[in-house]
C-alpha cells in the first residue's frame, strides 16, 4: 500500500513519553501490581517507546517498587519518575531509579493561578523558586531532567514563559505544558506552544513536550496541534487511559504520524505492528474494555459491514482503507484451529502468535487446547492467549478451582459449591447468593475467609459465535486496597469465579503474610 509514511532522514523526530503506568494507572480502577506493571513496561519497550514513566515514587511504596523494578529490569529505554517539585520527593525518585541504565526524573509544580492559590498556596515568585530549587537538585542525580508546568494551558502566557524560562536556565532538559484539566482546543493549545516558542529566550536549550487530558474529546487534536507548532515530544497512554476521560491515546498519535506524513512530517521510533498486542495487554491486566469503534484499536476498527464497502474493499483495498490491519500487528489468520487439529499444527499457530515455549509447556497447554475444543468447535487466536493466560495465572495462585457447581433459575435460589486447592489441600463450601455470581462469591470466601467487594465487573465475549468463551474481568477491593481479575472460560459463571480468585490471590500475595507465602509456595510446588 502506497502510505505518506515520513522517512526518518529527512524529518524531525518526535519522542513518544508512555505515561500508561503513571498517569493511566491513576484511573479509577485500573490499579496494577508491580509484576502486572513490569510486563506492560517490557511490552512498551518491544513497542519502541522512548521513555516510560513508570510511576510516582513517593506516592506509594508499592509505586516506588514498581518503578525500582522497571528501572533494574529495562535497558534500552528511559525510566521516568514523578515527584513534585520538592526534595523528598526527588530524592524518592533518585532511589527507585537508580538502577536504571538510562533515566529521567520528572518533577512538577502548577502555574496556573488557580492551581497556585488553592491547592499549592504558593505566591508566583515562591512557586519560581521551587522550580529553580527542584530542577538543580534533580541535576544531582541525573542530566535528564523534565520539568512540567501544571495546568499550564490555564495559564497566563507570560508568567508561564517565565517559569519555562527559569526551569531551562536551572538545568531542565525537556519542558512539559500539560493541558491537566482538558479545557484546552487545538487552535489555542498550538499557538500556546508557539508563543513559548517566541518569547522563551532559552527555549532552543530544552524539548518542549506536551500532556493533554481527554475532558472535551481533543487531547490527541490538541496533541497534533502542538506537534505542528514545535512540541517534540508527547505524552500519552495506551488506550488512551488515565484521570477522569483519560489521556491522548499512543496509538492514535503514533498511526497519524504514520499515514498523514504530507501534513505532519516527523517520525517516531515507534514499531506499529506491537500496537495491537501493547493495546490488548493493558486492557487485560486493567480490565478497561475498549469500545468497539475506538481508533485504531477498537474490534470494528478494520471491520467492513456494508455491502458497498464489502465491495469496495474487494475491487480496491484503499477504496475503504487509509492503513491495513497488518500496520498495526493485528494477527491476519483469526480463525484457527479445532478438535481435529493435531500438537504440531498447535505448536506452529503458538509459534505465529510469538510464542517460542519448552516442549513441556506446549504438552501441557496441548491437553487444555483439547479439553477446550471439545466444548468448542473453532478455538481462535485469542482463546489460545487465554490459555497462556491463565498458566502464567496457575503460577501465582494461592488458591486454585478445582470444581464448581451451580444452580439458579427464576424460581429457586441461586447457590453456589466450589471445591479450590490450597497447599494440597482441597477445601469445599457452598452458599447461597442474589444471583449465582453473587453466591460463587460468597463460597469462595467462606474458603479463603477473604471478604472483598466486587467492583467494575465486565463481561464480554472474547470471539464471535454462540460457543465463544466469556472473559470477564472485574475490580476486588478490600480495607482500602484492590486488585484487578480476569477469568475466561466457555461457562460464563466459571469465568466469573477464576476472576474474583485471580484477583483475591493476588491481594493475599500482596500481603505477603506468612501463611499466604507458606501456601503459595506448597501450591507452586504442586503444579510443577
Ligand atoms: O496532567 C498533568 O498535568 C500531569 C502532570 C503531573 C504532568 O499529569
Ligand atoms: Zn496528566
Amino acid at each position: 500500500m502506497k502510505t505518506n509514511k515520513p522517512s526518518e532522514n529527512s524529518k524531525e523526530r518526535v519522542f513518544i513519553f508512555d505515561t500508561t503506568l503513571r498517569d493511566g494507572e491513576q484511573a479509577p480502577g485500573a490499579s496494577l501490581n508491580t509484576e502486572e506493571k513490569m510486563k506492560v513496561a517490557v511490552q512498551l519497550e518491544k513497542l519502541g517507546v522512548d521513555i516510560i514513566e513508570a510511576g510516582f515514587p513517593a506516592a506509594s511504596p508499592g509505586d516506588f517498587e514498581a518503578v525500582n523494578h522497571i528501572a533494574k529490569a529495562l535497558k534500552k529505554t528511559v525510566i521516568a519518575g514523578l515527584s513534585r517539585a520538592m526534595r523528598k520527593d526527588i530524592d524518592a525518585c533518585a532511589k527507585a531509579l537508580k538502577p536504571a541504565k538510562r533515566m529521567r526524573i520528572h518533577t512538577f509544580i502548577s502555574s496556573s493561578d488557580i492551581h497556585l492559590k488553592h491547592l499549592f498556596r504558593k505566591s508566583r515568585e515562591e512557586a519560581i523558586h521551587a522550580v529553580n530549587d527542584a530542577v538543580k537538585y534533580a541535576r544531582n542525580f541525573t542530566d535528564d531532567v523534565e520539568f512540567s508546568a501544571q495546568d499550564a494551558s490555564r495559564s497566563e502566557l507570560d508568567y508561564l514563559c517565565r517559569m519555562i524560562e527559569a526551569a531551562i536556565k536551572s538545568g531542565a532538559t525537556t519542558v512539559n505544558v500539560p493541558d491537566t484539566v482538558g479545557y484546552a482546543v487545538p487552535e489555542q493549545y498550538g499557538e500556546m506552544v508557539a508563543y513559548l516558542r517566541n518569547h522563551v529566550p532559552n527555549i532552543n536549550k530544552a524539548i518542549i513536550s506536551v500532556h493533554c487530558h481527554n475532558d472535551l474529546g481533543l487531547a490527541v487534536s490538541n496533541s497534533m496541534a502542538a506537534i505542528k507548532n514545535g512540541a517534540r515530544q508527547v505524552e500519552c497512554t495506551i488506550n488512551g487511559i488515565g484521570e477522569r476521560a483519560g489521556n491522548a491515546s499512543l496509538e492514535e498519535i503514533a498511526m497519524i504520524l504514520d499515514t498523514r506524513g504530507d501534513i505532519y512530517p516527523y517520525f517516531t521510533k515507534i514499531n506499529g505492528r506491537e500496537i495491537y498486542k501493547t493495546s490488548r495487554l493493558v486492557s487485560t491486566l486493567t480490565g478497561f474494555m475498549i469500545q468497539p469503534n475506538k481508533a485504531i484499536v477498537g474490534s470494528n476498527a478494520f471491520a467492513h459491514e456494508s455491502g458497498i464497502h464489502q465491495d469496495g474493499m474487494l475491487k480496491y483495498r484503499q477504496n475503504y482503507e487509509i492503513m491495513t490491519p497488518e500496520s498495526i500487528g493485528v494477527p491476519e489468520s483469526r480463525l484457527v484451529l479445532g478438535k481435529h487439529s493435531g500438537r504440531h499444527a498447535f505448536k506452529k499457530r503458538l509459534e505465529d502468535l510469538g510464542y517460542n515455549l519448552s516442549p513441556e509447556a506446549i504438552d501441557s497447554l496441548f491437553a487444555k487446547f483439547k479439553d477446550l475444543s471439545d466444548k468448542k468447535k473453532s478455538v481462535y487466536d485469542e482463546d489460545i492467549e487465554a490459555l497462556i493466560e491463565e498458566k502464567v495465572a496457575a503460577s501465582e495462585e494461592i488458591y486454585h478451582l478445582v470444581y464448581l457447581h451451580t444452580t439458579a433459575g427464576s424460581t429457586t435460589t441461586p447457590t453456589a459449591t466450589v471445591k479450590l486447592m490450597m497447599a494440597g489441600k482441597e477445601i469445599q463450601e457452598a452458599a447461597t447468593g442474589d444471583g449465582p455470581v453473587d453466591a460463587v462469591v460468597n463460597a469462595i470466601d467462606r474458603v479463603t475467609g477473604f471478604k472483598g467487594k466486587v467492583e467494575n465487573y465486565n463481561l464480554k465475549a472474547l470471539t464471535q459465535g454462540r460457543d465463544a468463551q466469556g472473559e470477564v474481568t472485574l475490580t476486588v477491593t478490600t480495607n482500602g486496597d484492590e486488585a484487578n481479575g480476569r477469568g475466561v472460560s466457555t461457562d460464563v459463571i466459571e469465568a466469573s469465579a477464576k476472576a474474583y480468585l485471580n484477583a483475591v490471590n493476588k491481594l493475599l500475595l500482596k500481603h505477603k503474610t506468612k501463611s499466604a507465602k507458606a501456601a503459595f509456595d506448597i501450591q507452586k510446588g504442586l503444579k510443577l
